[in-house]
C-alpha cells in the first residue's frame, strides 16, 4: 500500500529518509514527502510523482543539521494523487505531523465532529483526519493523546509521528498495517518493512498488533493500546542488503525469476530428512485428518492461483474435497464452516487485507488456520494456528514469480505428508513424488536457460492486444497466473480460459488479431486440449504452445511457437509451465517500455480491503 520511514537520532536524517523511501517504493510510489523537526519547528515537504522528483526539491535546498524525520511514499485510496493529498500530513496548529499507511474506516465521522469543533481541513485524504485529531486532543502529553487517538481511529493504520514539542522523539503506532522498528547505535528508525533499514542495521523489533513505540536516539519503548509497557522482541534479519538489491539484473523482477531454483531449494530441503517430510513441527494428528471433511484454501490475486493449483493436488493426494476461494469473496460469503476445517492461507506478504481478514473470519468461524507465507513475523503468520514459511527472501518485484513458485513447492510437500498420515499415497508413490519435487530446481534451470527463445517469440508478439491464455485441469490453473503476470506488467488485457469452455461462447472473440497461448502438458487429456487448439487455429488466432517434447508430433502441427519444458509428474508441471509464462511476459512488457517492477495501479503488498 504505502511505505513508512522515520529516524530519530544524531546523525543527518534527510538521506536515511529518502534512501529508505528508495527501498520502499514497491509499496507505491504515486507520491511522496517528508517532515522534519527544524530548529523546534515542523517542516513538511512533499510532491506529487516518483520520490525522485522529492528528492531532487530536498538536494536542491539540502536541509542542515535534522535530527528527527518521517517519511512517505503513497499509494493513493482516500484522494487522488496530487501535492496537497500527499504525505506527510501537518495539523492546523502545525505542531505534530504524520505519515501513515493503511485506511481509517470512520473517518468521515471523526473528520465531521472535528469540522463542528472549528477544524479546518485542507486534502480529501482520511490521513489527514488522524493528524487533526491528534491536534484536537493535544494537551502537551504526546503519549497520552495518541493513546486516546488509537481508541478513537477503526481500520488499518501504520503512523509515523513527529511533535514540535518533542524534539528528540519519534512516535509511532501499528495496528493492521505493518511497522517494524530498526535498532541502530546512537540512532533508530521505523518503517514499513525490512530492506528500508537494512543499509543501516541488521537489528530489527517488528512491532505487534496494537502498540506503540517511543524511540529516542538511545532508547526504543514499546506499549499496548492502553498504555502497559511492551516487550520487544529483537531479532537479527539473515539476508543482506545485496538481496534486497537488484545484482545487477535490469529488473528486480528477472533476478527472481532466476533466483526460483535457489530459493525451491532453500524451502524444500529445509523439511526433508532422510526422504521424509517435516513440516516445521506441524502435528496433524490420523485422527484429525480423517475427520476433516473439507480443506478450503482462501488467498488474493497470484497465491490465489497456487491455491487453484493446490486444489488438484490436493484432493488427488488426500482424497479430501478442496474449495478454493478468494479472499475478498470468502470473508462475506458467510463460508460454510463446521467440524473444524483446515483453512489455507496462502499469502507473499502476510499483510493482505482481505486474506487477513478471511483468516479472522475462519478462525472465528472455528477452523483451523495453517498460513503459507513469506514475511516472518507478518500478521498472517502471527494470527496462524500452523504456518509454513516460503524462504524466497525479500520479494521486491511487484509482480510475484519466485514467492508463487515457493507457495507451489510447500503445497506439494503438505499434501504428500497428510496423504502419508492418511495412507491415500502408497510409500512408493511417497518417495517417487519427493524425488519429483526435488528435481524441480534442476528442471526450472533448464527451462530458465531458454530464455532467448523465448525473447525472440515476445519479439514477434508483443505489439498484439489479443491474448489467450487456454489449458484444462492444472494447465488451465497455470494459465491463470500466466495471464495475471502479462495483464501486470504490459498492460495487454489477456485472459485465461478453460479450453473446453472457450467454444461456448468467448471463441467469438478468436480471430487473425489473437495470440492463444495453450499449455497442454497433460498426458490423460491431451488430446482434448489439441482440439481446442485446433478451434482457434482455425478461426485464425496465432497459436504458441507449451509442453513437453514428447508431444512434439502432435503440437507442431497445430502451433506457431512451442516451447518445450521437461517431462515431470502430471500435478508438478505448473512449477515448470508457468516459468516460460514468467519470461515472456517480462519481455513483452519490456518491448512494450513498462515499467516492470512498479506497474501501474498495483502494489506490492494491498493493505486495504
Ligand atoms: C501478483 O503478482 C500480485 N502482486 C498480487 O496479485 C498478489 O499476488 C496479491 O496481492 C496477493 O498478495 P500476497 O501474496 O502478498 O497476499
Amino acid at each position: 500500500m504505502c511505505g513508512i520511514v522515520g529516524y530519530i537520532g544524531t546523525n543527518d536524517a534527510i538521506p536515511f529518509l529518502i534512501q529508505g523511501l528508495s527501498k520502499l517504493e514497491y509499496r507505491g510510489y504515486d507520491s511522496s514527502g517528508v517532515a522534519f523537526n527544524a530548529d523546534g519547528k515542523i517542516e513538511v515537504i512533499k510532491k506529487q510523482g516518483r520520490l525522485k522528483v522529492l528528492e531532487d526539491i530536498l538536494n536542491s535546498n539540502p536541509e542542515k543539521d535534522i535530527k528527527l524525520g518521517i517519511g512517505h511514499t503513497r499509494w493513493a485510496t482516500h484522494g487522488k494523487p496530487s501535492d496537497i493529498n500527499a504525505h506527510p500530513h501537518i495539523s492546523s496548529s502545525g505542531k505534530i505531523a504524520l505519515v501513515h499507511n493503511g485506511i481509517i474506516e470512520n473517518y468521515i465521522d471523526l473528520k465531521n465532529q472535528l469540522i463542528q469543533k472549528g477544524t479546518k481541513f485542507i486534502s480529501e485524504t482520511d490521513t489527514e483526519v488522524a493528524v487533526q485529531l491528534l491536534d484536537s486532543l493535544y494537551n502537551g502529553d504526546m503519549f497520552e493523546t495518541i493513546k486516546k487517538a488509537v481508541q478513537m481511529m477503526q481500520g488499518s493504520f501504520a503512523f509515523g509521528i513527529v511533535c514540535a514539542d518533542y524534539p528528540e522523539t519519534l512516535f509511532a503506532v501499528k495496528k493492521d498495517s505493518p511497522l517494524i522498528l530498526g535498532i541502530g547505535e546512537n540512532e533508530n528508525y521505523i518503517a514499513s518493512d525490512i530492506p528500508a533499514v537494512l543499509a543501516k542495521t541488521r537489528k530489527i523489533c517488528r512491532l505487534k498488533e496494537k502498540q506503540i513505540a517511543i524511540l529516542t536516539a538511545n532508547n526504543v519503548n514499546l506499549f499496548d493500546f492502553d498504555g502497559n509497557p511492551a516487550e520487544k522482541a529483537i531479532t537479527t534479519v539473515s539476508w543482506s542488503v545485496y538481496a534486497a538489491e537488484k545484482n545487477n539484473y535490469e529488473h528486480f523482477m528477472m533476478k527472481e525469476i532466476i533466483e526460483q531454483p535457489n530459493v525451491i531449494s532453500a524451502t524444500i530441503s529445509p523439511r526433508l530428512k532422510n526422504g521424509n517430510i517435516e513440516l516445521d513441527g506441524i502435528n496433524f494428528t490420523k485422527e484429525y485428518l480423517e475427520n476433516l471433511q473439507k480443506i478450503c484454501v482462501v488467498a488474493c490475486g497470484s497465491a490465489y492461483h497456487v491455491g487453484c493449483v493446490a486444489k488438484y493436488f490436493i484432493e488427488k493426494l488426500t482424497k479430501k474435497p478442496v474449495e478454493v476461494d478468494l479472499a475478498s469473496e470468502f470473508r462475506y460469503r458467510s463460508p460454510i464452516i463446521d467440524k473444524k476445517p483446515l483453512v489455507i492461507i496462502i499469502s507473499q506478504s502476510g499483510d493482505t487485507a482481505d486474506t487477513l481478514a478471511a483468516l479472522r473470519e475462519a478462525k472465528f468461524l472455528g477452523a483451523r488456520v495453517l498460513s503459507i507465507v513469506n514475511v516472518v513475523g507478518s500478521s498472517i503468520a502471527n494470527e496462524s494456528d500452523d504456518v509454513l514459511y516460503t524462504w524466497a527472501g525479500p520479494e521486491i518485484a511487484v509482480a510475484t514469480t519466485k514467492a508463487y513458485s515457493t507457495q507451489l513447492s510447500l503445497i506439494y510437500l503438505l499434501a504428500l505428508y497428510i496423504g502419508k498420515i492418511l495412507h491415500t499415497v502408497s510409500d512408493e508413490e511417497y518417495s517417487r513424488f519427493i524425488d519429483n519435487v526435488e528435481s524441480l530446481p534442476q528442471k526450472i534451470s533448464e527451462i530458465l536457460r531458454k530464455e532467448n527463445q523465448i525473447q525472440q517469440i515476445a519479439n514477434k508478439y508483443y505489439d498484439f492486444e489479443k491474448i489467450f491464455f487456454i489449458g484444462r485441469n492444472i494447465d488451465y490453473a497455470v494459465c491463470m497466473e500466466g495471464s495475471l503476470k502479462l495483464k501486470e506488467i504490459s498492460y495487454i488485457h489477456s485472459e485465461a480460459y478453460a479450453a473446453g469452455e472457450l467454444k461456448h461462447g468467448t471463441i467469438s472473440l478468436i480471430d487473425s488479431e489473437t495470440l492463444v497461448i495453450a499449455v497442454a502438458t497433460l498426458d490423460e487429456i491431451f488430446d482434448k486440449t489439441l482440439s481446442n487448439i485446433r478451434e482457434v487455429r482455425s478461426r485464425g488466432a496465432k497459436v504458441l504452445s507449451i509442453t513437453t517434447e514428447d508431444k512434439s508430433e502432435k503440437i507442431s502441427q497445430v502451433s506457431d511457437e512451442i516451447i518445450y519444458i521437461p517431462k515431470s509428474y502430471s500435478t508438478t508441471t505448473p512449477s515448470l509451465s508457468v516459468i516460460p509464462l514468467q519470461l515472456l511476459s517480462y519481455h513483452i512488457a519490456k518491448l512494450r517500455g513498462c515499467d516492470i517492477d512498479k506497474p501501474r495501479n498495483l502494489a506490492k503488498s494491498v493493505t486495504v480491503e
